[in-house]
């Protein structure tokens, strides 16, 4: 293999940098050009792409975002924008194609296999709902991120005997509102796998306080409401001063954690050495601290990961 590309794809995360960063290094010293293409498979429709070297990512490794940028390319999914995207990687002599992203970016990366490129896919989304991968790229940092903010909230929240109502990202998968409840010692997750009870909540609030809690906090993944249908709800039932705070797109920026930097290091050199072996439609993943890897095929027809059972029961008998 003489050349390769990258492409960062979808909603951005931390770690995407360390993991270019990662392809480039682990390319070049198997003698292999690395392309970078910007915007995802916007710049493959686009013909947006520089060459990069390893001045291009020195730097950028702690960085948070993507230097490649990022874009949800509809086009990808329609047949004439596949076409197009498969022409103007074999036009740039792309041997392999490392696409770095979601579920939506593997999508893409698996349209453009039987159309003559070899593509590797790397999960990187701070939702954690790719299948096969005990973690994502992106979900560690975004999870620290979430708790740096409980953790302000819970000194203020409990100087005003304060109940705060804490959204989440996620889409529709309650990973990050589960795992931080659990990070942060949050009084309830709101999920959208799992009905919720707000008269039963609401109760039980009353009672902490009651007994001389001075805070509470209720952590609620987007998928499963907003934070102030949730907050005016319990307001109206027990009479509270309920707060919010969305935490929206804070999540996902920021310095990697270390845990996603070395993942980052861990599935770029992967994706590299993969296809030098000639391993083709597939994704790496993580599991059980070993890197797998599995078709591209499977991992879509699967669809969205499960929350792990052992993260729900650890929940609910850490819970109120
Ligand atoms: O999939 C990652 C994610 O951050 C979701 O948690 C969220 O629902 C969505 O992307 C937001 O997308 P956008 O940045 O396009 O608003």
């Amino acid at each position: 293999m003489k050349r390769l590309a990258v492409l960062t794809s979808g909603g951005d995360c931390s770690g995407m940098n360390a993991t270019i960063r990662a392809v480039v290094r682990a390319g070049l010293a198997n003698g292999i050009e690395v392309i970078g293409i910007q915007k995802g498979y916007q710049g493959v429709l686009d013909r947006n792409y520089q060459l990069l070297t390893t001045k291009s990512v020195s730097g950028k490794l702690q960085l948070g975002g993507t230097f490649l940028q990022t874009a949800r390319c509809q086009t990808m999914f329609t047949e004439p924008g596949q076409r197009l995207a498969a022409e103007n990687l074999m036009g740039l002599g792309i041997e392999g194609l490392v696409v770095v992203g979601g579920d939506g970016s593997h999508r893409g990366a698996l349209a453009l296999q039987p159309r003559g490129i070899p593509v590797m896919a790397i999960p990187a989304s701070i939702d954690n709902d790719i299948p096969f991968t005990d973690m994502s790229l992106g979900v560690d940092s975004a999870l620290n991120n979430i708790l740096h903010a409980v953790d302000c909230l819970k000194d203020t929240a409990s100087s005003h005997d304060r109940t705060f109502v804490v959204e989440t990202m996620g889409r529709s998968c309650g990973y990050l509102a589960l795992a931080s409840a659990v990070a942060t010692g949050a009084e309830y997750a709101l999920i959208p796998e799992f009905p919720f009870d707000i008269a039963a909540i609401s109760a039980a609030l009353l009672r902490r306080f009651q007994e001389g809690r001075d805070n509470s906090i209720i952590m609620v993944a987007e998928g499963a409401g907003k934070a102030q249908d949730i907050a005016d709800q319990i307001k109206d039932r027990i009479g509270f001063e309920t707060r919010i705070m969305v935490l929206g797109h804070y999540q996902r920026g920021g310095s990697p954690s270390t845990f996603d930097r070395i993942l980052a290091a861990r599935f770029g050199v992967a994706a590299v050495e993969a296809l030098q072996r000639g391993e083709a439609g597939k994704m790496i993943g993580l599991s059980c601290g070993s890197l797998t890897l599995t078709s591209l095929e499977q991992t879509i027809a699967t669809g969205r990961k499960p929350l792990d059972p052992g993260l729900l029961k650890l929940a609910r008998t850490l819970g109120n």
